[in-house]
């Protein structure tokens, strides 16, 4: 079932998936290299989030296959699923931090799948990996706020804080779920410059859903364009013209010209 040789992260090969009835992704192919950073863009409701949780097995598939690092979810135990899960970092767009602990605190609870007991504040945790979670929040920028309870700290800081405690769990692939669809320009810059940085640094790949056209074509390698559960366009992100994206978004049937 684990075949560690598969150079491809992820692979996607006729992935179908319905909710009561309703095909929401449809022949679903799609294969992301070791290191890729891959926009996902489409209009809300095109299959996004679902395809996000068919990768790290939240959902599993009515149809083709998933294969997930190596590991077909669907063929996963319990427990390889949770093994799986700790290999597959998720970013969501409302960061799910705890508001009242501090950012390196959070920063910790992102290894707590890697540790036997649960954690009363930061110095319960051991020192090996509250270096590691200083090192990952000062590659974020935010060294500095690591005291700061995280609602006080802005969305994009928020956001980067949350980055940090998927990086702790040292991931091999990331997910991101429209992550920056909550803050402002500068600050969506700002972070998606901070998971392209990670991205090349650390050879890891990220698949990242966003609504922003401009963002996917300035962020990522490649852009994969979803409209109503299919996949329209499929290609590098360099020298894409943004109207080719912008055709994605106007309704299908809307051929007035
Ligand atoms: N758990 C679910 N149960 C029923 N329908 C769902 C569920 N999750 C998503 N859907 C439906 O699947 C479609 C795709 O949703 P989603 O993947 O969230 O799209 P996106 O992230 O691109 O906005 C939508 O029509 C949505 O209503
Ligand atoms: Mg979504």
């Amino acid at each position: 079932m684990n075949d560690t040789r598969d150079a491809a992260v992820l692979r996607l090969a006729g992935t179908t998936k319905a909710f009561a009835g309703t095909t929401v992704l449809d022949r679903i192919d799609l294969t992301v290299p070791e290191g890729e950073f891959v926009a996902l863009v489409g209009p809300s409701g095109a299959g996004k989030s679902t395809l996000l949780r068919l990768v790290n097995g939240m959902h599993l598939p009515d149809g083709g296959t998933v294969r997930t690092l190596g590991a077909d979810p669907a063929g996963c135990s319990s427990r390889e699923l949770r093994a799986l899960r700790a290999r597959v970092g998720f970013v969501f767009q409302q960061f799910g931090l705890v508001g009242r602990l501090s950012a390196l605190e959070n920063v910790l609870m992102g290894a707590l799948a890697t540790l036997r007991w649960p954690r009363y504040g930061v110095m319960t945790y051991p020192r090996a990996l509250r270096e590691r979670a200083v090192r990952q929040l000062d590659r974020v920028g935010l060294a500095d706020q690591r005291f700061q309870r995280c609602d006080t700290l802005s969305g994009g800081q928020q956001q980067r804080v949350a980055v940090a405690r998927t990086l702790v769990q040292r991931p091999e692939l990331i997910l991101a779920d429209e992550p920056v669809a909550s803050l402002d320009p500068a600050a969506s810059v700002l972070v998606l410059d901070t998971l392209k940085r990670i991205s090349a640094e650390d050879g890891i790949s990220v698949v990242c859903s966003l609504h922003q056209i401009d963002l996917a074509l300035s962020t990522a390698d490649r852009v994969v364009a979803l409209r109503s559960g299919r996949i329209v366009l499929d290609e590098a992100a360099a020298g894409l013209p943004e109207s080719r994206l912008r055709a994605v978004y106007e309704t299908a049937g809307s051929a007035h010209d």
